[in-house]
């Protein structure tokens, strides 16, 4: 969602915090701004805008403060203006914060305040809470009991950073749902909201759990919890560097990522896939393997990308391991009052490991018993940290808003728990080994397809000024049509429909004339035939068919408009290859069509709110 960057320590804070707020730009970005102590007060800059809008103003300043805030913000309560850029004072203009979460109760205690004279100036719930802990600091003359004080009385989701005119000596930063993650370097502290922020500085850092806040000084800090008790950090390393955090020479972190593929693919696999043997290895699940050999049924749940890895995982599971899986989107399953037991297992996909509706659905589950895993890309996240047990994903930071490898990289983790639940039951070696053989060679398959990436820029530029695009797929290719739908409509706007192929003709057949463009996955597989059958229609009706076909399939183009020619591989691993060109047309569609790719309008990376 929105991204917090603080800092205390010996460098200048400006050069620092801009260069913190534009590595988490990508997170939300409609507004930005800092505040660090000057002269006796605060200088505080803030605008609707980019960071590089913030950084024109600010940065010809000479501002020798060396501790400060900032923000970028993704709107919530109020809309992308000036006023309700962060950071946010209160009534002295003496305290600042900045904030991501939503204060749930901020209209009760706004009303309050008013009564007692109080007035705001902006639309936002942050600014009540700055001005309640100001409120609360007139009164008890101690700003460390201010924010304990009134972070005790909010209700909702919080991560923070206060700055205090009056102590330029500390900041103090605190979590309820929403990450903080604290860089520890040599007599400076850097706190963020995402360690994209801190790795060039440091890499030893720790998170911030519910409910915990952190008090920083040059000298040291302290963590306790907001009543007071005091907490121990538990110190991690960064894994990533640098280098997966810049382009690299791509024009976005989107196109990079869709290279990084190849490696991401196999960096999932390592050390788990032991193909010779046909076996897997999954150390993170060491703990629930008596609890895994005996499950009756599976429940994966997710949000976006992540419930479509879900419905492939499905399809796998059950193929292979003959455990009933029911997909659930995370933002229904934790309202519906669901039948849990403890003999379930849920598992909880979540690139981010912050998003709200997943998290809150890992918690919804445990409550009722069951035991609950998590697949996650970020380590040290809240859903990495609050499930029983989980498989790291390992694609490296994700920076583009549109997922992409971190979606192959769920799907690597998804069949490696099929063929490793498969190998407790009925699966042979034998089966288990064609697939973890055929495994290791498709890195070189995704590199070939990724290398004839100019075809499909072609048809993509072609089709990118059209109002609709209709994906089709079936059986463990009708999520990667979900997922080909939803990347062409987050990045370019363009409204897109996925559907099972078979569905067509119940329906969104009525849509289809010469000014449809449907992308149908017709890989060679026991569906194939029919397939066929659903683009005769589609032709009949004058519809344009993109086809994403294998290499070697002689007929398909006498059936498609265009072919995007893939690799052969075995049918159940085809969604690794079919959703490449997928990732590329919508790429390509948004780039022709001028758009923001890495930073489409209205959405944010990590969606820490409901
Ligand atoms: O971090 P998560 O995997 O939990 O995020 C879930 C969705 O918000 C995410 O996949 C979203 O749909 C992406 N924009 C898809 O590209």
């Amino acid at each position: 969602m929105c991204g917090i960057i603080g800092y205390i320590g010996h460098r200048r804070a400006l050069p620092l915090l801009l260069n913190g707020l534009k590595r988490l730009e990508y997170r939300g970005y409609d507004s930005a701004g800092i505040a660090v102590p000057h002269g006796h007060g605060l200088y505080i800059a803030k605008r609707a805008g980019t960071v590089a809008q913030l950084a024109a103003m600010v940065d010809s300043l000479d501002l020798p403060a060396t501790m400060g805030i900032g923000h970028t913000r993704w709107a919530t309560h109020g809309e992308p203006s000036d006023r309700n850029a962060h950071p946010h004072t209160d009534a002295s203009r003496r305290i600042a914060i900045v904030h991501n979460g939503i204060i749930e109760n901020y209209a009760t205690l706004k009303a309050k305040l008013q009564q007692d004279g109080y007035t705001f100036h902006s639309d936002t719930d942050t600014e009540v809470l700055a001005v309640f802990i100001g409120a609360l600091y007139e009164q008890y003359g101690d700003l460390e009991l201010a924010v304990r004080a009134a972070l005790s009385e909010v209700r909702g989701t919080f991560g923070l950073v206060v700055l205090s005119a009056d102590h330029p000596d500390i900041l103090i930063a605190a979590r309820r749902g929403s990450p903080i993650v604290i860089g520890i370097g040599d007599g400076e502290y850097i706190v963020a909201s995402d360690a994209t922020a801190i790795v060039e500085y440091t890499r030893s850092v720790f998170y911030l759990t519910d409910d915990e806040m952190a008090l920083l000084t040059r000298s040291g800090c302290q963590t306790k919890t907001i009543d007071d008790i005091p907490t121990s950090a538990q110190l991690l390393e960064l894994e990533f560097d640098l280098e997966r955090i810049e382009k690299g020479g791509f024009p976005h972190f989107m196109l990079k990522e869709i290279h990084e593929q190849p490696q991401t693919f196999w960096d999932a696999c390592r050390g788990r896939l032991l193909a010779l043997e046909g076996n897997i290895k999954l150390g993170g699940l060491r703990s629930v393997e008596d609890t895994l050999r005996r499950a009756r049924r599976l429940i994966l749940t997710g949000c976006g990308t992540s419930w479509h890895a879900a419905l492939v995982g499905e399809y796998w599971i059950e193929e292979l391991a003959r455990i009933p899986v029911e997909v659930e989107y995370a933002s229904e399953f934790r309202y519906r009052n669901p039948v849990l037991s403890s003999d379930d297992i849920v598992i909880a996909i979540s690139q981010s490991g912050e998003t709200a509706d997943t998290l809150a659905a890992v918690r919804e589950a445990k409550l009722r018993g069951a035991t609950v895993l998590g697949i996650v890309n970020v380590v040290g996240s809240s859903i990495a940290r609050e499930t029983h047990a989980g498989v790291y994903i390992h694609a490296g930071p994700e920076i583009g808003v549109a997922s992409t490898k971190a979606f192959t990289s769920q799907l690597v983790v998804l069949m490696l728990l099929a063929l490793y639940l498969g190998r407790m039951r009925h699966l042979s070696a034998t089966q288990a080994r064609e697939i973890a053989e055929e495994m290791l060679r498709l890195p070189d398959k995704m590199r070939s397809i990724l290398e004839r990436s100019q075809s499909i820029h072609s048809i993509a530029c072609q089709y990118a000024h059209a109002q609709h695009f209709l994906y089709l797929g079936r059986g463990v290719n009708f999520p990667i049509a979900l997922e080909g739908a939803l990347k062409m409509k987050e990045i370019s706007y363009i409204h897109a429909e996925g559907y099972p192929a078979a569905e067509m003709k119940h329906g969104p057949i009525a849509l289809i004339d010469e000014n449809m463009p449907v992308v149908i996955i017709a890989p060679r597989d026991e569906l194939y035939e029919k397939v066929l059958s659903n683009m005769e229609e589609i032709r009949a009706r004058r519809g344009q068919i993109i086809a994403i076909a294998n290499d070697n399939d002689p007929d398909i183009a006498r059936h498609a408009t265009h072919v995007i020619p893939i690799p052969e591989t075995l049918p159940l691993l085809t969604p690794f290859l079919t959703v490449l060109p997928l990732q590329l047309l919508a790429y390509y569609a948004a780039v022709e069509r001028g758009c923001n790719v890495d930073m489409p309008r209205h959405l944010a990376k990590s969606v820490t709110v409901e």
